[in-house]
């Protein structure tokens, strides 16, 4: 990796993983060992929530998620339409089938009345996903689950240091799964995740399936596989963890700056909700704007142009087909992403020209 091209995160810490190294080579337990176990406790800590059990990446932790909640198989689960393919591949994964629900145009999440309007009685249970850091009105959709004798789980793989003025990530479902994708806004040196939740058993439940299902005294206490985190990223992950504020800080200005020069409508923030981690920010042209220029301009400016999510989930290869969610399609056909990693003027002058 070029020095230039590095993240400041990784910048910071860089030095000093070069002298953990030693210590690390010197460890006793490679894996499932004092990085992971300190990394562990810090996380739950640092999200408000009483748990959580590192794994190796986003997609076990939504897949054991999932199958801790032991539906039965085909099972329907409802699910957004605008969310990247590993939510929906968990799901498959687990052995149930996803229900795509429409979103809310201003949130880009799910609510009740897309819920209500997707819902059958073949459907067991909802993910609720909170797409780009924002995250879905949990209270809400709970009850609504709970009047439904629904189970609920959360992607939160996009929403790490997220928050709602009204309640913590995992505290109105069974478990929420995260991701430390290296591109995330805390970013592992390689693939890393797990789950956090206030559940006690769930928690047990997940330190032997990620260990071969096997318990502290090495007994097999059912079908396991290997989906530990590994050591070094825990180690990198603890080092990173003291930095979110920072980057949390980083980010706030640069929405501000988006927000002061395009105007808050087109940007899909909602005041006042608690906070949003800006993992990504999106912006809306209209539809009468070939999006196709903004993509000219990125490359002409040497700017990464990802559009999250050209095409409705349902529409991917792979996925089962038939559904067709209005505020979906109209999102995906109009949807940008703004640098995020600083103010960037010539995006601005662009926008405001289109
Ligand atoms: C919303 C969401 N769910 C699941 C995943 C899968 O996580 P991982 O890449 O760590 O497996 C990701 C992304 O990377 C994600 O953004």
């Amino acid at each position: 990796m070029k020095e230039k091209e590095m993240n400041w995160q990784n910048k910071k810490i860089i030095n000093e993983v070069k002298q953990e190294i030693d210590s690390f080579l010197k460890k006793k337990f490679f894996l499932l060992g004092d990085y992971t176990k300190c990394f562990q406790e810090s996380f739950a800590k640092s999200q408000n929530v009483k748990y959580f059990m590192g794994l190796s990446s986003g997609t076990v932790a939504l897949q054991l998620l999932l199958r801790a909640l032991q539906l039965s198989k085909g099972s329907k689960v409802l699910v957004s339409s605008f969310c990247p393919i590993p939510t929906i591949m968990s799901i498959y994964e687990a052995g149930y089938i996803p229900k795509f629900v429409d979103i809310n145009v201003k949130t880009l999440n799910i609510d009740i009345s897309n819920l209500e309007k997707s819902y059958d009685t073949d459907c067991q249970a909802v993910i609720a996903v909170h797409i780009f850091g924002k995250l879905c009105k949990m209270s809400d959709i709970s009850l609504w689950c709970k009047t439904k004798g629904l189970l609920l789980v959360e992607d939160a793989c996009q929403a790490v240091n997220s928050n709602h003025k009204d309640f913590s990530i995992a505290e109105h479902s069974l478990g929420a799964a995260m991701s430390f994708y290296p591109t995330k806004n805390l970013g592992a040196w390689g693939d890393a995740g797990g789950i956090l939740t206030n559940d006690e058993l769930l928690k047990n439940k997940i330190n032997y399936l990620r260990n071969y299902g096997l318990n502290e005294s090495f007994e097999s206490e059912s079908m396991g596989g290997n989906y530990r985190i590994d050591e070094l990223q825990a180690m990198i992950l603890l080092k990173k963890l003291p930095l979110q504020a920072q980057d949390m800080k980083n980010r706030d200005s640069i929405l501000d700056f988006y927000i002061k020069s395009l105007g808050i409508d087109k940007l899909q923030m909602e005041k006042d909700e608690g906070y949003h981690n800006k993992h990504v920010i999106s912006y809306l042209l209209e539809s009468s704007v070939d999006r196709e220029k903004y993509r000219t301009f990125c490359k002409e400016n040497g700017l990464k142009e990802s559009f999250f999510y050209e095409h409705p989930i349902y529409k991917e290869k792979g996925i089962e087909k038939g559904a067709f969610l209005k505020n979906c399609e109209d999102v995906c056909s109009r949807i940008i992403n703004l640098p995020n990693n600083n103010k960037n003027q010539k995006v601005v002058s662009f926008l405001k020209e289109l």
